[in-house]
């Protein structure tokens, strides 16, 4: 992707100068983002993928009893009726299973793909909506069908109302106020308040970007270390043959401490360890993803990799769905390539040495990648 050429999808900024103006510090609407969009499902589509075991969904209610808010699947018969106003369908991570979803979120790949979380779409009837709220985390709100108004505030009042099963903000003060048509977006800096309201049956595509937050992120990769440290360490166990006889059998010998603290350094010895488990944490295949395993070609003619695949890179490593794979230089280039291009060429793969075409036919069985050229955006 061209960084530095204007896009309709960012108003005519580049990706660059939307980077620098708007990301993580000020919203920014953009009247047809992407032209003549058309929903790329239909309500029976989705309300299909919401009764489905492997994904994941919400439905919200508001009523004569206030906020309600269910987890899925739901069964056809398990959502309220469309005449009934005020209910929202969310659902989570459609990229993973609908392929022209995931070719949608392609469109914004300037950001990190270890910044992207998924494609939400959000199914309203007139009057729906999740309340005045604020997300953690980046959102361009891509309106897909119908229309809805957002009211948004800069406030640092963000306290949030007791005793509603959901995050709704006590005080909620709009300053700015916008009804987007199919194709209009609307981009929001995480904690930046907001309130998006069905105006009619209406879906809302919410394409959103993780920001792991530095506890979480610090104890996930401290118990990978501890992992990996454990099986390295293997399970020698402490001696103290020359452990003399004690009158304060209270006290902690001083030998145990060494031992522990060596313990503890080996499992960081590794200075590269912190990036690979990193990567490897930062490509695991989300919950209730599974691939299809596939028979590997004799000879493969062009690859790209599954939608549901996650695959990044660092100086050092490749990592693809949890696994790290250190690459030499030229095999690096290629995977990297690969990674951030999602497909390798024909041209590519003729150049490609025996390891990297060995790795592809692995990862081929394993269903990460299948054979034949990217769909066109
Ligand atoms: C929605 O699409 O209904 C909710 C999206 C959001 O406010 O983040
Ligand atoms: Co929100």
């Amino acid at each position: 992707m061209n960084i530095t050429q204007p896009l309709a999808l960012l108003g005519g900024l580049s990706p660059k100068q939307f980077m620098r103006r708007h990301w993580q510090k000020k919203p920014l609407l953009v009247r047809q983002a992407i032209p003549d969009f058309k929903a790329l499902l239909d309500r029976a589509a989705l309300f299909a993928l919401a009764a489905d075991d492997d994904v994941e969904s919400r439905l919200v209610v508001h009523g004569p009893k206030g906020w309600q808010i269910r987890s899925g699947p739901f069964t056809r018969r398990a959502l309220p009726p469309l005449k009934q106003p005020e209910w929202t369908l969310l659902v989570q991570g459609v990229d993973l299973h609908v392929d022209a979803a995931h070719d949608l979120l392609q469109q914004f790949r300037f950001v990190p793909e270890a910044r992207l979380d998924d494609l939400m779409i959000s199914y309203a009837t007139d009057g729906g909506g999740v309340g005045p709220h604020f997300d953690s985390y980046d959102v361009f709100l891509l309106q897909a069908q119908g229309r809805r108004r957002w009211r948004i505030a800069r406030q640092s009042d963000l306290a949030l109302q007791h005793g509603v099963p959901l995050k709704i903000l006590s005080r909620f003060v709009p300053e700015q106020e916008f009804v987007l048509e199919p194709g209009d977006m609307l981009y929001l800096p995480p904690r930046y308040a907001h309130e998006g309201v069905a105006l009619g049956e209406c879906m809302t595509y919410s394409i959103g970007f993780r920001a792991p937050n530095r506890g979480e992120l610090g104890r996930e990769l401290l118990q990978r270390l501890a992992d990996a440290a454990g099986d390295a360490a293997g399970s020698a166990p402490y001696r103290d043959a020359a452990q003399p006889a004690v009158d304060s059998p209270g006290r902690i010998p001083a030998r145990l401490q060494e031992f522990a603290q060596h313990a503890v350094q080996a499992a960081l010895k590794d200075s590269r360890a912190p990036c690979r488990v990193l990567g490897e944490y930062l490509t695991e295949p989300k919950a209730h993803v599974w691939f299809d395993a596939g028979r590997a070609p004799r000879r493969l003619g062009r690859v790209v990799l599954d939608r549901r695949t996650r695959m990044m890179f660092d100086a050092d490593s490749i990592f693809i769905n949890g696994e790290s794979y250190p690459a030499g230089a030229r095999d690096a280039a290629m995977l990297r390539q690969l990674a951030d291009r999602r497909c390798l060429g024909a041209d590519d793969l003729e150049r490609a040495s025996p390891d990297v075409l060995s790795l592809l036919a692995c990862w081929y069985e394993a269903g990460w990648l299948h054979e034949g050229a990217p769909r066109a955006l």
